[in-house]
């Protein structure tokens, strides 16, 4: 992704002692970057979501145990810092996956060697990442291809919920990935992008990716999406995802079951977009899936932008009312149309999953 010109991806190593990440708690008003020197730093940046998006997440916390190696390479640490990165959000099962394989890696090696280990796996996770990505993207591309076909030149109206964007990966995206191609393939579309309440992750980040790369978008609270729908204002939805369970259910940011519904009423085709390292065999259906709580302050403080150009953070609810906060749902596989996958697009069942992403 360009900003202001210069090519980023959203994690990179500096040196062999310390990563580099963009702050996404301080977008769109600031463009920061943090240094992150150990394990414990990766683990506040995912906790405090400097880092976040499924697939980000899983790369922050591979690089958070290269980290740890470099501090000290001792099985003890491995398992120290494994177990700290693994606490700190535990809906993406990305997670789960980069620090299942960053220990695969590192187990049973010698520790002169581990260092350098653990720095090469780190960069295959986000390189792979990248690739993956830009397969799914490839892979979307011919949906709306198809879909813009139908619309005699006028844009392709497409709804996405929260960020999953390259902001959400190492790059391109899974979502967001699709419409950055068919955009740059000269087809025409707009971008119907949920705020995303409480954090705004659409408002906030998809929003800012979307304007950064051109692509016409239009940021609608959280609750009129349904009614685009009815207007016959949304051709499609695509979405990302946590985690994907084996009968094909989908945990994504709060809000996606309800826009899933909203769809399926309509007859408005509802993609997921999903990296294999986002599948998880071990759990049957999406009843399994933990979700994250979140702290009551997300939805009574709201940090914004003054006319001057300094933030200012203010409560907006009523004082001494207590909040609720669960960070994501479960969309069941009934309402989803598709998978759009790194290896091809399949129905959203076991059948489908298996075919293109086995076990
Ligand atoms: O709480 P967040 O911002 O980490 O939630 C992100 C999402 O819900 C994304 O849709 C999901 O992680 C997929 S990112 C490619």
């Amino acid at each position: 992704m360009n900003i202001n010109g210069r090519h980023y991806r959203t994690i990179w190593p500096v040196g062999d002692d310390a990563v580099e990440v963009i702050d996404q708690t301080k977008l769109p008003h600031r463009f920061r970057t943090v240094t992150l020197r150990s394990a414990d730093d990766c683990a506040r940046a995912i906790s405090e979501m400097i880092v976040r998006g499924a697939p980000l997440i899983g790369a922050t916390a591979a690089y958070g145990i290269a980290l740890a190696m470099h501090d000290d390479a001792s099985d003890e640490a491995l398992d120290r810092a494994h177990d700290l990165l693994l606490a700190t959000r535990p809906t993406a099962v990305n997670l789960h996956w980069a620090l299942k394989r960053m220990c695969d890696a590192l187990r049973n090696q010698p520790r002169s060697e581990r260092v350098a280990i653990a720095w090469r796996e780190a960069a295959a996770i986000c390189d792979e990442d990248v690739e993956t990505c830009r397969s799914i993207g490839e892979h979307g591309l011919k949906i709306l291809r198809e879909a813009g076909a139908t619309k005699n030149g006028a844009p392709l109206n497409i709804l996405t919920h929260c960020n999953a964007g390259w902001l959400a990966t190492v790059d391109w995206g899974t979502a967001l990935a699709p419409i950055y191609m068919a955009h740059d393939a000269g087809i025409a579309t707009h971008v119907w992008v949920d705020e995303t309440r409480p954090r705004n992750q659409g408002a906030a980040l998809t929003a800012f990716e979307l304007g950064a790369h051109g692509v016409p978008h239009t940021i609608i609270a959280d609750n009129a999406g349904g009614h685009y729908m009815q207007a016959g204002e949304v051709d499609l939805c695509i979405v990302g995802t946590d985690r994907v369970t084996a009968n094909g259910d989908v945990a994504n940011k709060i809000g996606t079951y309800l826009k899933a519904l909203a769809a399926k009423d309509n007859g408005v085709p509802f993609y997921v977009a999903l990296p294999s390292s986002t599948m998880d065999w071990s759990l049957h259906s999406g009843r399994e899936i933990p979700i994250e709580e979140r702290s009551a302050d997300e939805l009574l403080i709201m940090t914004g932008r003054l006319p001057d150009g300094g933030l200012a953070t203010v409560e907006i609810a009523n004082p001494g009312s207590g909040a609720a906060n669960p960070a994501f749902d479960v969309t069941p596989a009934r309402l989803v149309t598709g998978f759009i996958t790194d290896r091809g697009v399949c129905e959203a069942g076991p059948e489908g999953l298996r075919a293109l992403l086995p076990k």
